[in-house]
């Protein structure tokens, strides 16, 4: 009998020939805030082995939401390279989507244009920044930025957007009464924290008009005491498939207070101040205190399952599960258990050609150990598995 995972299904307008999709996972091979050639490569080394839709990283859709070196800046000027990026996706038979967002308080002054825009302006240790409170006219433009970026990755060819709606990032930083504690109607009751997110999906969803799926990545929680917990995750799910958003990601943790709740394992901390050359800040800080601000999660294969089942109790929409899947056996599992896609990150960073490797039962089990070393050198403009170089 064939698997699940190899059967075509519908997202929104587009099809995918599998269930399989690349998760979002920042490359840092965006030199100049542009598409590079390794880029290219990745994302069509990723579509030859297999997967359905592979998804370009956390594209910012302004410059005040940049909080890496070499991270993508969805405008006019990265156009012709992400055209070529989609034209050698596609050629490889996957689908192309782009994950857009703003970091936030987690702007980096340096290349953010001097600024560091938030729901509440409180000191961000992990910049170190004191962000600026969003005054309603800023938060407008963040808006119109989101439907201007889908603009921007239809005409580059993309298939499909992914709105960062989690992980602590602006959308996730109004959604949390933790980072938002403002007193308009952007703040306070769940009601008014929800509000900038469903701007932001309503501009969105007319700028993707009929052809372009619309994904939303959100929190299951926040992955610490005082953040997002299910019971309001499940009102963000009920939201977002009232709005006609055609699928969601459920993922969790928020990188300025709970990072390893995201991918769960421990950080290798002293390879990451290692990689952190520019950073005369962050550097002595992660050497000396990165255990203690960087605390390990517990990693279990499929670790978001069971809360993500929760919101599948409770909308109809696609989901699509990502966290911890290594192994064809839990894969299905999942997919028998009601979810539409699985994406996958760290098993595709390990191996491109995972997917196709599972087709042909040439392996069963991806060879990656969560060890997290790819996370560690990532802001040094590479993505590489430690079992592949000596990172
Ligand atoms: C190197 C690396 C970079 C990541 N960057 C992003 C990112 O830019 N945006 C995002 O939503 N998630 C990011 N993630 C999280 C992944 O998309 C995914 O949610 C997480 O790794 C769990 O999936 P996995 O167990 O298949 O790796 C990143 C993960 C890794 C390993
Ligand atoms: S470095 Fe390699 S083995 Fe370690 S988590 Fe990343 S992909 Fe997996």
């Amino acid at each position: 009998m064939e698997q699940t995972l190899f059967t075509p299904a519908n997202l929104g307008p587009v099809t995918l020939r599998n269930r399989s999709i690349r998760s979002a996972a920042f490359e840092g091979m965006s030199d100049g805030h542009l598409v590079t050639e390794d880029l290219i490569d990745y994302h069509r080394a990723v579509s030859a082995g297999g997967v359905g839709m592979t998804t370009v990283a956390y594209a910012a859709v302004s410059q005040s939401g940049l909080s890496f070196d070499h991270q993508l800046w969805l405008r006019k000027e990265a156009i012709p390279g992400l055209k070529t990026l989609t034209e050698a996706v596609h050629a490889e038979g996957a689908l192309a989507a782009i994950q857009i967002g703003h970091c936030g308080l987690m702007a980096k002054k340096s290349i953010s244009g001097g600024v560091c825009l938030a729901p509440t302006g409180r000191f961000n240790l992990y910049g170190p920044t004191w962000p600026k409170t969003m005054l309603k006219e800023e938060i407008h433009t963040v808006v119109a930025d989101f439907g201007k970026a889908v603009h921007l990755a239809r005409e580059a060819g993309f298939d499909a957007v992914e709105v960062h709606a989690g992980h602590g990032y602006l959308i996730s930083q109004f959604l949390s009464s933790y980072t938002n504690k403002r007193k308009d109607e952007y703040g306070g009751s769940f009601e008014n924290r929800s509000r900038f997110m469903l701007e932001v999906v309503r501009e969105v969803m007319k700028a993707a008009g009929q052809d372009m799926a619309v994904v939303v990545k959100m929190n299951l929680r926040d992955g610490f005491k005082g953040g997002m917990e299910l019971d309001e995750s499940s009102e963000v799910a009920r939201l977002l498939e009232f709005e006609g958003v055609h699928g969601l990601v459920l993922s969790g943790g928020f990188v300025s207070k709970a990072p390893m709740y995201v991918m769960r394992g421990r950080m290798p901390v002293d390879v990451m101040a290692a990689n952190l050359k520019k950073d005369k800040w962050m550097k002595p800080w992660l050497k000396y205190f990165g255990h203690l601000l960087i605390k390990p999660e517990p990693f279990s294969e499929g670790y978001f399952l069971e809360d993500a089942l929760k919101i599948r109790e409770t909308v109809k929409l696609p989901l699509i599960y990502v966290g911890g899947l290594v192994a064809l056996e839990k894969i299905e599992e999942v997919l028998g258990k009601g979810f539409e896609f699985v994406q996958i990150a760290r098993a595709l960073i390990n191996d491109p050609a995972f997917i196709n490797k599972l087709k042909t039962g040439e392996v069963t089990h991806s060879a990656c150990e969560h060890s997290n070393y790819c996370i560690a050198v990532m802001y040094s403009g590479k993505m590489s598995c430690v079992q592949h170089n000596d990172a």
